[in-house]
């Protein structure tokens, strides 16, 4: 038993995803685990999607709708965000907390990653954050494939994981914290997963204290 299961939700018939049904829990471990910098990663990760005013944004697997609150300040009054997560108790969190003046909705709705309820080309920036490692290995390219299905072409795409502990005991102590999939999340394979979706691979880097990024467009 680690922190991991005591926040995850009862399996579902439509994934085999991962997902948190305690986003009190969630948040309050979040920010723990983040060392007082959660803010900054996520307001660095908005700048990082490249995101424009009046953008249609995606947040796939939102949670509580962390990053999609910043990409709605970066994105502004006349952007739309769009959170999808399976989980209904993360969605009434993020449902809950009111948007700051001046940044654009945020709506939510249950779905799943592999495959979005969702029409073709219907949004301009497509984020994910700490999502994928969620779903097993084998459901990766559907989700990536998915989310190339719903950016427009020149749109783009920001993944950002987890990014594991390079020391052994590093990874111990994740592996016993919060468990296998982040202690030995395969982050050397990210761009190679998003360049076969057919996304342009344009850039990739760290957020500390944790979080490495992948950044794409998807081809004209
Ligand atoms: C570690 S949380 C990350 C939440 C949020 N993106 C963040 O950065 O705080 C992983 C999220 O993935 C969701 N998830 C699990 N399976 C999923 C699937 N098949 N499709 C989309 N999201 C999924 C979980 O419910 C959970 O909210």
């Amino acid at each position: 038993m680690n922190l991991g299961h005591l926040m995850q939700g009862k399996p579902r018939a439509d994934t085999p995803g991962v997902t948190i049904a305690a986003p009190r829990s969630y948040e309050f471990f979040g920010d723990v685990c983040f060392l007082g910098r959660r803010n900054r990663a996520f307001v660095r990760l908005a700048e990082l999607s490249d995101a424009e005013a009046g953008d249609r944004v995606l947040d796939v697997g939102c949670g509580t709708g962390y990053l999609s609150r910043r990409m709605a300040d970066r994105v502004g009054p006349d952007g739309k965000v769009t959170g999808v997560d399976p989980s209904a108790p993360v969605l009434e969190y993020a449902r809950r907390k009111k948007p700051r003046p001046g940044s654009a909705p945020c709506t939510y709705r249950e779905g799943i990653a592999e495959s979005l309820d969702l029409a073709d080309a219907s949004f301009d920036t497509v984020v994910t954050s700490l999502m994928l490692h969620h779903l097993p290995e084998d459901l990766r390219p559907a989700a990536l494939r998915e989310m190339h299905r719903v950016v427009r072409p020149g749109g783009r795409l920001l993944v950002v994981e987890f990014r594991p502990p390079k020391s052994r005991i590093g990874r111990h102590l994740v592996h016993g914290g919060a468990g296998h999939a982040m202690a030995h999340n395969r982050v050397d394979l990210l761009d190679g997963l998003i360049a076969d979706a057919g996304f342009e691979v344009s850039g990739q880097g760290e957020v500390r204290p944790w979080l490495t990024y992948v950044r794409a467009t998807r081809r004209r």
